[in-house]
């Protein structure tokens, strides 16, 4: 076995995670909504939404047969809602091909939506004791930090060259504690920039240890200026009730609750008007809030008015009027709660003067 796998089991046995709500099952399917949860959100973040997850979606059948609008209630928050999505698709596809058991051949599970290489080698690794190797993020850093690989690690080359370095590197057993290890080391002592080199196993054979350069690498990503994005969002409000709109299947927030909106930044009573058939009368705005996507920065006005109409029938599906504790119970992006909860805070005001 590599020196790396040998001291890097021993140090995870002794030091690592071990009571994570994943942990300590070869279900694969506890572990692949974990690890799905886990791309790009961090184990403190995931790990409420990851039970109440699995109290209402136990096992695959139960997922397959929920609505995309349940699973996605239950993901509202966490964000990346493709993720969601994917899982959601994925779990039919396991019960109609192969007959709702998870597959355990590697290809076969990299052909899943949402599963990529290094997730079908967490699942592999974890629930079936395959020799497989990850490579997220993290581990990319411990690599690229222990073995001097300079560059972008998500480029193309580097990609390429960490991945058959992270081949070399595994072990014949032990896959569980070696898998676990990589991760624990690059969420706790390899951090990008507090990094705890004085109780790393590995540092006697770290090459940016030894030549100073931790702080220097991995490569980071070339900068590239993040285009910016406004929107108003048109909340509508009817008695105690507001209007939100379910977005588009494909693209942000895709089958997300969300407010109408508008670029225009004047004239909302002539918009609403002609889209709607309703006369509002416009009130004061709230503060303005950002939100940062993975390519861009959205700015957001949201523009309560208070609807004058008396019935206001909107027929179409897309549209619904909720009460605002039923709103921020649905299937909404974390903006959108924020909003809400500001409109519960003036709604409150309003009721106590
Ligand atoms: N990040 C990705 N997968 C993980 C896991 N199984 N445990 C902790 N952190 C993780």
């Amino acid at each position: 076995m590599s020196d790396f796998a040998s001291r890097l089991i021993t140090w995870q046995k002794m030091h690592g995670r071990h009571d994570l709500p994943w942990q300590n099952t070869s279900d694969p399917y506890a572990i692949w909504v974990s690890e799905i949860m886990l791309q790009q959100t961090q184990v403190s973040s995931v790990i409420g939404y990851y039970r109440k997850f699995m109290q209402r979606f136990p096992n695959i059948a139960s997922l397959a047969l929920a609505t995309q609008e349940n699973v996605l209630q239950h993901w509202s928050g966490l964000g990346y809602y493709s993720r969601a999505r994917n899982l959601h698709h994925a779990a039919t596809i396991i019960m109609e091909q192969y007959h709702g058991k998870f597959p355990q051949d590697f290809a076969i599970i990299q052909t899943l939506p949402g599963i990529g290489r290094s997730t079908a080698a967490a699942i592999a690794s974890f629930a079936f004791n395959q020799i497989q190797t990850i490579l997220d993020g993290n581990v990319k850093r411990v690599l690229a930090r222990h073995f001097l690989v300079e560059g972008w690690p998500s480029s193309p080359k580097v990609e390429k060259d960490l991945w058959r370095l992270a081949e070399e590197l595994l072990p014949e057993q032990d896959i569980v504690a070696y898998t676990q290890g990589l991760m624990d080391l690059g969420a706790t002592l390899c951090s990008r920039s507090k990094p705890q080199c004085i109780n790393c196993p590995l540092i006697k054979t770290c090459g940016a240890y030894q030549d100073n350069r931790v702080a220097e690498l991995p490569t980071p990503k070339p900068r590239k200026v993040i285009p910016e994005k406004f929107t108003t969002m048109l909340i509508l409000q009817h008695g105690d009730e507001v209007l939100l709109e379910k977005r588009p299947p494909a693209g942000i927030w895709g089958g997300l609750w969300s407010f109408p909106e508008t670029d225009a930044k004047l004239g909302f009573e002539t918009i609403v008007l002609n889209q709607f058939g309703m006369i509002v009368e416009v009130l004061q705005p709230l503060p303005a809030l950002s939100h940062a996507f993975t390519h861009f920065k959205l700015h957001i006005q949201p523009q309560p008015m208070q609807v004058l109409t008396l019935q206001p029938n909107i027929c179409e599906p897309k549209y619904v009027w909720l009460s605002i504790d039923d709103a921020i119970g649905a299937a909404i992006p974390t903006p959108i709660r924020k909003i809400l909860h500001s409109l519960l805070k003036i709604q409150d005001i309003k009721k106590s003067a």
